[in-house]
């Protein structure tokens, strides 16, 4: 069977999920309490691939080399390697040109999420002769894509967000290239938002004849680049899960999926799931609904909370509003304050949203 190595787009500046990513990597913000970048990891894991390089920024590789290790938790190698400037896809891929060596490899966004995985499409990329594999899917609004048209089932022309799509093909963000993609990267040139585009460098494959097949993917796929898009990744992926309660229960109604992890304790509490509680988090006197993802260590204390992801360490108190459809950072704190006068006292990042009924 021929070896696929596995590439892993972790750079990048998450400009679009600003305030989280002047503090972190987006590529491990949790979804349903796990770090995006893992989902990456464990679809290739789960296709065979047991050598993966991940390109990182200097802003924030060292958080993703830490939380990511070397690989020996999936049993598999990992890598690193520094882009210095997030200068496109096609930059990053020329980045990675020495670590990956001369193996086809399967290349993935680090923010992206595909519910089926790749297994199937890297089977069929080291059946196929084909020079490249580029995973599509059908979507509403194609002008904000790479968009693909196709012809008699390859793929003849690509095109980074439109202004006129000429399909509703969207490019996914995993994609399967032989070293010819080395040249390909080399020969363009960056497109007028000065990145060199990965779109341009496999058009440069078809304009020399080569054979592109594309895969139209049925199964939801995410990009998790924006708020929006995570929360709803979140949604996706707790709506799989299976009920495991390891953590102590007192005195609550637990109804439904709902994952509580060991070190985890509820008290006098509702729980509707989906639902996943982090390790040694304390929810006491709260009422916990649907599509929620409470972290690690979090404080939730007399308060409705619903549809929302809490990252690490973040404490909700005494609010008489049900918060909802909320993105909470590492260490946020969310309280009533008892102290007057009565007023709303901020302490907030920049780009951060407030929302008060
Ligand atoms: P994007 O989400 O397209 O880019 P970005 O991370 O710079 O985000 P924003 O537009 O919000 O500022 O990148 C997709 C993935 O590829 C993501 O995981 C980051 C990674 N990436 C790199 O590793 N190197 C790069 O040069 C770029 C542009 C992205």
């Amino acid at each position: 069977m021929t070896t696929l190595r596995g590439l892993i787009l972790s750079g990048g500046s998450g400009t679009r999920l600003r305030p989280l990513t002047y503090t972190s990597a987006k590529q491990l913000v949790p979804v349903a309490n796990k770090p995006v970048l893992f989902y990456g990891i464990e679809a290739m894991v789960a296709a065979g691939i047991e050598d993966i390089t991940i390109i990182i920024s200097p802003q924030t590789g060292d958080e993703i080399r830490a939380v990511a290790g070397d690989g020996s938790r999936w049993g598999i190698r990992l890598r690193y390697v520094v882009q210095e400037q997030p200068a496109g896809l096609a930059h990053a891929v020329l980045t990675a040109e020495e670590s990956l060596g001369s193996s086809p490899f399967a290349m993935y966004l680090g923010d992206n999420l595909l519910r089926d995985g790749i297994e199937g499409f890297a089977t069929r990329f080291r059946e196929a002769g084909a020079e490249a594999l580029i995973l599509l899917q059908h979507v509403p609004n194609p002008s904000s894509y790479g968009v693909a048209e196709l012809e008699d089932g390859r793929v003849v022309r690509l095109t980074e967000k439109p202004a006129e799509p000429k399909s509703d093909l969207a490019l996914v963000g995993v994609y399967m290239f032989r070293p010819s993609i080395f040249d390909a990267c080399r020969a363009i040139q960056p497109s007028p938002r000065g990145e060199l585009e990965i779109t341009d460098a496999i058009q440069w494959l078809i304009d020399s004849g080569k054979v592109i097949e594309p895969h139209v993917v049925t199964g939801w796929w995410k990009d998790t680049g924006q708020w929006a898009d995570m929360m709803e990744a979140n949604r996706l992926v707790l709506d799989a899960i299976e009920r495991d309660i390891n953590g102590e229960v007192h005195e609550s109604d637990v109804e439904g999926r709902v994952v509580l992890e060991a070190g985890a304790r509820i008290e006098r509490c509702r729980i509707r799931g989906p639902v996943v509680i982090g390790a040694g988090a304390v929810v006491r006197d709260a009422y916990v609904g649907p599509y929620t993802a409470i972290g690690p260590n979090c404080h939730v204390d007399h308060c409705e909370i619903e549809n929302s992801i809490l990252l690490e360490g973040a404490i909700i108190a005494d609010l008489e509003t049900r918060l909802e459809g909320s993105l909470i950072g590492r260490n946020v704190r969310v309280r009533r304050s008892q102290s007057k006068p009565k007023a709303y006292r901020l302490l907030v990042g920049d780009n951060s949203e407030i929302k008060i009924p």
